[in-house]
This record gives C-alpha cells, sequence and structure tokens, in this order.
C-alpha cells in the first residue's frame, strides 16, 4: 500500500513515516517546512535537535519520496497526487496550534484561511483525480469542547418535540484554531455525502512522548516544541522540571483533557490506514485516557522526585485561555477499539522517558526559558 503523508516533517508525521516504512509500505510525503518557520518566528525552536529533512531521508537511503511545497496550493495538491498515486493520504499539514491563532487578526486569518483550504484541495483533488483514495484528516478533540454531557464520536442520537435522527455533535471549539478543524470535518462530511467518498476523521486528544522503537532504531529524533505557543502542556510541564522551574499550570488546573502517547498516535493512525471505509465519513475520538491538568502536573513532580530526589514546584498561574476550569468530560473512543486499538504506553511509562530525552538536551531547554512561560492571551 503506498501513504502520501501531508505535514511529513512534523511531530507525528515523522514517526508516522519510519513506522509505515518499517512495515513495508510505500511512503510519499510533502512539507513546506512551514512549523519549522512559524517556531522561529515566535522566538523558539525544536528542545530536542532534529536533522534538517533533507538529511532524515538521506538516513533513511530517500525511502521517502519527498515533495516540497504548500498544500493550501491547490495546484502542488494536484500535481503531487497525480504523481505518487497513493491508496491514502494522512493530512497533518496545517497551523496546529490554538495559542498562535489567538495572538492577532492576521494569524487568526491566516490559521483559517491554511486550514480551511488545505482540506478543500485534498477533497478536490481526490474527487477529480481518484476517489478511492482513503482521506485521513487530524481533527481535534478541542473540536468539541467541554459540554455537560458525554462526547460520543461524531455523532449524537437527538429527540426533540416527538421526532429523532442521528446529528452531529455540537462542536465547541475554544480558539480559530479549533474552528478551522470544525470547518474542515462539515466540508468533509459534506463531500462525502455528495462524492461518496472515503473518509476517516479523527479526533486527536493532546499527544506526548519523545519516542517511538523506529525513532531509537534509527536514531532520528522528531520535533519537540516547548515553548508558549507550540509546545503542549506536558512538553512545558517536563521542560520545566528539568531546568529546576515550577510547572505552571494554567488557571485552576481542573481543566480535563484528552491525551495519548506519540507510540499510541502512530498506531492508531496505522490501524486507521488499514481500516479504510467504504464510502463512508467515519469519525474516530483518538486518545487514550483523559485527566486533569493538575494530574499531569502531579505525575510529573512525583516521577521527577523519584529519578532525581529533587523537589519541583508547581505554581497556579493566570490562565491566559479563556475555558471551563471545573467541568464534566467524558468522551468516548469506541471505534478504535473496534478495529483493534490496546494501549501501548501510559503516562507513567513515558513521563521517565520524556525526562531523559529533554535532559540531555538541557542547554538548549535553558536558553528557551523565556519562551516556555504564557504570554499568548485569548482575552
Ligand atoms: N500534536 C498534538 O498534540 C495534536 C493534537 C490534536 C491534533 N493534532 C493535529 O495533528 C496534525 C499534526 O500535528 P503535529 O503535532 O505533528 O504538528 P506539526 O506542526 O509538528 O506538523 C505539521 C507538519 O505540517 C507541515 N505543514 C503545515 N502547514 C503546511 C502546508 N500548508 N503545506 C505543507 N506543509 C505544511 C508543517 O511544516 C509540519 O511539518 C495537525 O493537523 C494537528 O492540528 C495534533
Amino acid at each position: 500500500m503506498k501513504v502520501l503523508i501531508l505535514g511529513i516533517d512534523g511531530y507525528i508525521g515523522f514517526p508516522l513515516a519510519l513506522r509505515l516504512l518499517d512495515r513495508g509500505y510505500e511512503v510519499a510525503g510533502a512539507d513546506n517546512f512551514y512549523t519549522r518557520n512559524r517556531v522561529r518566528k515566535v522566538g523558539s525552536k525544536s528542545a530536542i535537535k532534529i536533522n534538517s529533512f533533507s538529511t532524515r531521508n538521506k538516513k533513511l537511503n530517500n525511502a521517502i519520496q519527498f515533495y516540497r511545497g504548500d498544500v493550501s496550493n491547490s495546484k502542488f495538491v494536484y500535481d503531487i497526487i497525480r504523481d505518487s498515486k497513493p491508496d491514502a493520504i494522512v493530512h497533518l499539514a496545517e497551523q496546529r496550534s490554538a495559542p498562535y491563532s489567538m495572538i492577532s487578526l492576521k494569524t487568526a486569518i491566516e490559521t483559517l484561511d491554511k486550514n480551511i483550504e488545505s482540506t478543500m484541495n485534498i477533497i478536490y483533488a481526490v474527487k477529480d483525480l481518484n476517489k478511492d483514495i482513503h482521506i485521513v484528516k487530524l481533527g481535534s478533540m478541542g473540536e468539541y469542547g467541554t459540554p455537560n454531557i458525554d462526547i460520543p464520536e461524531g455523532f449524537l442520537n437527538v429527540s426533540y418535540n416527538g421526532r429523532s435522527d442521528n446529528l452531529p455533535f455540537p462542536r465547541m471549539g475554544q480558539s480559530w484554531y479549533h474552528l478551522s478543524k470544525i470547518f474542515d470535518t462539515y466540508s468533509l462530511m459534506l463531500a462525502e455525502r455528495i462524492w461518496n467518498m472515503n473518509v476517516s476523521d479523527v479526533m486527536q486528544g493532546v499527544v506526548y512522548g519523545t519516542r517511538t522503537p523506529e525513532i531509537s532504531k534509527y536514531k532520528l529524533f522528531t520535533r519537540f516544541d516547548i515553548d508558549q505557543v507550540y509546545g503542549t502542556v506536558l512538553n512545558r510541564f517536563i521542560s520545566q522540571a528539568v531546568i529546576g522551574y515550577p510547572l505552571t499550570v494554567y488557571g485552576k488546573g481542573n481543566q480535563k483533557r484528552a491525551f495519548l502517547s506519540l507510540e499510541d498516535s502512530v498506531e492508531c493512525l496505522n490501524l486507521i490506514i488499514d481500516h479504510p471505509p467504504e464510502r463512508e465519513y467515519r469519525v474516530y475520538n483518538q486518545f487514550d485516557e483523559y485527566y486533569p491538568l493538575n494530574y499531569l502536573a502531579e505525575t510529573v513532580k512525583n516521577q521527577y522526585k523519584s529519578l532525581y530526589n529533587r523537589d519541583i514546584g508547581i505554581d497556579h498561574v493566570q490562565n491566559p485561555r479563556v475555558e471551563m476550569e471545573d467541568h464534566y468530560y467524558n468522551p468516548v473512543n469506541e471505534n478504535l477499539r473496534k478495529i483493534g486499538y490496546k494501549r501501548q504506553r501510559s503516562l507513567d511509562d513515558e513521563v521517565p522517558v520524556m525526562i531523559r530525552d529533554v535532559r540531555r538536551n538541557m542547554n538548549t531547554v535553558y536558553s528557551l526559558k523565556n519562551v516556555i512561560k504564557p504570554a499568548t492571551n485569548w482575552r
């Protein structure tokens, strides 16, 4: 099977490429190094040293058929699909930071334009060139927000005034980034309805981790962002612990979010690639567990203490985001279990590995200490 990974230079895209190559898939990929550039623009860089894409590919004997270009450019998307002839396309190539989308009108529009255009280009190119191609699109659990009821997978049975229907679950994204993902979701739903396409829409939780077995095998690390714009919460806590700074929990820290390890993210995507829907729009809630931010902070603190016998503080700082801090949260993830998903790596397995990897890059982390603190304010 041949898989085209859009966003192949990214945190998830590159380990996914390694996994698929290792398992004998043909892999093509595209990237315009947007994340490398934007992370530089906010004064940061990957805290774990990474190679350029051409060095990565050279170390893999140029096994990846690589196209450099922007997937928000329709001609580029049509050209690479025509040329690479994939069976599946995994679309990861979007502006993926909620805080970045909240910096200004310019970054909000950039996020909406880039993300919505890239998904539309893929939909139209697949419709026009080969409707058998399976589109695997990365959305976010954040599309649902934090409703006061259980979160099903994409759809909800609703009864109202004596009639009932299975309707899209209401989306309540809390940033322009999440709204771009919601628009993608509705575009994909519509495309399948009118053109009978094969779509897997993946509502992914927050991914954490520095390794997969292939990263260790090929000694090719993936990016690891720790700044307040591009770094996700566990990455930032671990970096703060490593340089002896208190962990900065936003607000009360009772906000619950869904999480999964990098290893599980890559494994789930591989399972989804192997189970294409037949002319169907299918939603996967892709996460392993959910917990409050305080639990993450306590886990990092306790693991650090048991590894290095050092006490790490926890500070509750003013929440830069506008979000509920005490709320109900209960999403389900049945669809992945139905196709064989079993957890590979838990939070407790992964945190010590991450701590050790980040400690090896302590000087870089120290040099980035000022960009970890929250500065982008939703208000
Ligand atoms: N990492 C997470 O915790 C997480 C959680 C939920 C959803 N997601 C989604 O998963 C996807 C991948 O996330 P990631 O963490 O690997 O992000 P990433 O930023 O590390 O990877 C995205 C890759 O796509 C490339 N890219 C972006 N826009 C592009 C464009 N217009 N043309 C070509 N290349 C482009 C970037 O350069 C980067 O290499 C994103 O869509 C993100 O929104 C990630």
